[in-house]
């Protein structure tokens, strides 16, 4: 595992797009997978800069993302395709068949992630996929205590979860209690990985992920035994941290 430790958000969201950009440029076609949050946001607006300034083009990008909530449709204001119409497909030249988001309002929710899954599998897998992690450790919806061998799955979201996106919506109520969500097997199954981590608030996540035991407990710390993870993490997300560059 490669550590990046940088000043704050802006640089590691500048750092992020730099290696995401690079990539898609030098590539006759790739998979990227991709999260959502409000760790990626500076990232991808990041990235829409340099599209605009630079043409790097995304004709030939096709992208996953992690999860979805259930019972948001892709049109809701809260749900995870809308915010990535709108924080980056709509501003770019990828074509939107190629993206691709869970769909949390269908009446088969569980034949939903079957076909999640079937369909990355045949799109030949994920080249690089984008990760935030939750202030509890969690990659995309994986809560702890998700098995390392998941796919593509429905979950509980735990309270401490629901209370952390609660700040997009009107009310905590209004935050679904479910998702749909890559599984860690499915996220291992991606060729390279790249984790943000910004602010104090993932500190603790952060040093665990570093510096604690590989455990179903911590999801995160999975990522231990991917052959090709870079994280870019910025000084207060490192300060519970004995690990240093
Ligand atoms: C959310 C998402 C994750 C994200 C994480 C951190 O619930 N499902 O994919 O990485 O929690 O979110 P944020 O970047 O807003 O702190």
């Amino acid at each position: 595992m490669k550590l990046i430790e940088v000043k704050g958000y802006q640089e590691m969201s500048a750092r992020a797009a730099d290696y995401l950009a690079h990539k898609v440029r030098i590539s006759k076609k790739i998979t990227l997978g991709l999260a959502t949050g409000g760790t990626p946001e500076g990232t991808y607006r990041n990235l829409i800069e340099d599209h605009r300034q630079n043409y790097t083009s995304y004709r030939h990008v096709t992208t996953f993302n992690l999860d979805e909530y259930v019972g948001l449709a892709g049109d809701h204001l809260n749900s995870y395709r809308y915010f990535m119409n709108k924080k980056l497909f709509d501003h770019i030249d990828i074509q939107k068949s190629n993206t691709y988001v869970p769909r949390g309002h269908v009446l088969d929710i569980e034949q939903e992630c079957l076909d999640y899954e079937k369909l990355l599998i045949d799109h030949g897998g994920i080249d690089l996929q984008l990760l935030g992690i939750g202030s509890n450790g969690h990659i995309g919806f994986n809560e702890p205590g998700t098995p390392f061998d998941s796919k593509t799955h429905v979950v509980e979201l735990t309270p401490s979860t629901r209370k952390a996106n609660a700040r997009y919506f009107s009310s905590l109520e209004q935050v679904p209690t479910k998702a749909i969500s890559m599984g860690i097997a499915t996220i291992l199954k991606a060729k390279e990985i790249l984790l943000l981590v910004s602010g104090e608030n993932k500190s603790e996540a952060l040093a665990q992920l570093l510096e604690g035991e590989i455990t179903e407990k911590n999801p995160a710390s999975v990522l231990k035994i991917h052959p090709f993870v870079t994280v870019i993490a910025d000084h207060a997300a490192l300060s519970a941290s004995k690990v240093r560059c």
